[in-house]
């Protein structure tokens, strides 16, 4: 597809519209509205991605930094390549060899790289709400990218733009299936909140342990029994047991779980038979999921992958002029 042509499409999806909000932290920062243009977005951006030419300027002038603090593959490569297919100027910032690691508090390490002026921020910290804190501290558009058990709300953008591609359009009913350690993961914030506005039925499969306390609030439905949870479902999102939290404390044994939980082909049968299986990466093959299923079609991992990068080239976009204009640091010192 031309560069010409690109652009033409992509500003007659668009036409006026910005989002409400200046900072995606959590998924509830955007509406339904917001989600579906987010979407026809991206399925625009598919062909542009997978051609042989993929630069154009939406985002030239404009600088996007990425603030790890914890590891990373898929997210801070598909913001990078995607900020770098839009023409911005990309810095990474190596957080072991910054100065918070001489003892610099997290809002002067704020104030400062907002002083380079960065119109966007990507963010991910192992602490829940550091990036709420973030972005109210500097003028910059903060992307939260995984704040520690709290919430990734670009994950379930780019779950739901994958399961309205992959298993119907129409979600709504469609019966979901999320299996592991609900208790650390921040991904489930996201998903469960996102597929409630999609009016999807969900149902978390894991250990008393490692569910959230009053998970009925949130309106999902709990069946420890795995083969139970799995009758009748149209995706199976299974979720890494998050070890650096600590999550290998609340099941008897790795193995023990492993056993219990794991998505196999034969745990499959029992799902729709047209069901997925979707996972955010990094999957523990023969832990989370077995490799009999991981080898076959019916796992949307890799394509999950492709949508992340479409969806984030996206959201870089519409983020891409949201700097604020108000003197944001200042207030929080005043309160
Ligand atoms: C997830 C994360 O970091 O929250 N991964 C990702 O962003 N693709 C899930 C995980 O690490 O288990």
């Amino acid at each position: 597809m031309d560069e010409k042509n690109f652009l033409q499409r992509l500003e007659k999806i668009r036409g006026r519209r910005e989002l409400a909000t200046t900072d995606l932290v959590s998924i509830l920062d955007l509406s339904r509205d917001e989600v579906d243009l987010i979407f026809n977005l991206a399925a625009e951006v598919e062909t542009f991605l997978k051609g042989e030419m993929k630069k154009v300027p939406l985002l030239k002038g404009k600088s996007q930094m990425s603030f790890f603090m914890e590891s990373s593959t898929r997210t801070s490569v598909s913001f990078e390549l995607a900020g770098k297919n839009l023409g911005a100027d990309t810095v990474n910032i190596n957080v072991e060899k910054s100065s918070m690691n001489k003892g610099e508090t997290l809002l002067d390490t704020a104030i400062t790289l907002d002083q380079m002026q960065p119109d966007i921020i990507v963010m991910r910290t192992s602490f829940s709400g550091a990036v709420h804190f973030f972005a109210r501290s500097v003028k910059a558009a903060v992307i939260n990218a995984g704040d520690g058990m709290n919430e990734h709300p670009t994950q379930a953008l780019l779950d739901l733009y994958t399961m309205q591609k992959f298993v119907d359009k129409d979600l709504k009913k469609k019966k979901l299936v999320i299996v592991g350690d609900v208790l650390h993961s921040r991904v489930f914030g996201s998903l469960s909140r996102l597929a409630k506005m999609f009016e999807m039925d969900i149902t978390v499969s894991a250990p008393h342990t490692l569910i959230r306390p009053h998970l009925e609030a949130w309106g999902v439905r709990h069946e420890p029994n795995i083969e139970k949870a799995l009758a009748g479902a149209n995706i199976v999102y299974a979720l890494r047991l998050q070890t650096e939290r600590t999550a290998a404390a609340f099941v008897p044994t790795v193995r023990e779980y492993s056993k219990t939980y794991i998505i196999n082909a034969a745990r499959m049968k029992l799902a729709d038979k047209k069901a997925v299986v979707m996972h955010p990466g990094p999957v523990i093959r023969e832990l989370d999921v077995h490799t009999n299923i991981l080898e076959t079609n019916v796992s949307l991992i890799p394509e999950q992958v492709f949508s992340a990068y479409c969806i984030r080239f996206v959201l870089l976009w519409l983020f891409g002029n949201k700097r604020k204009h108000k003197q944001i640091a200042k207030r929080l010192f005043k309160a």
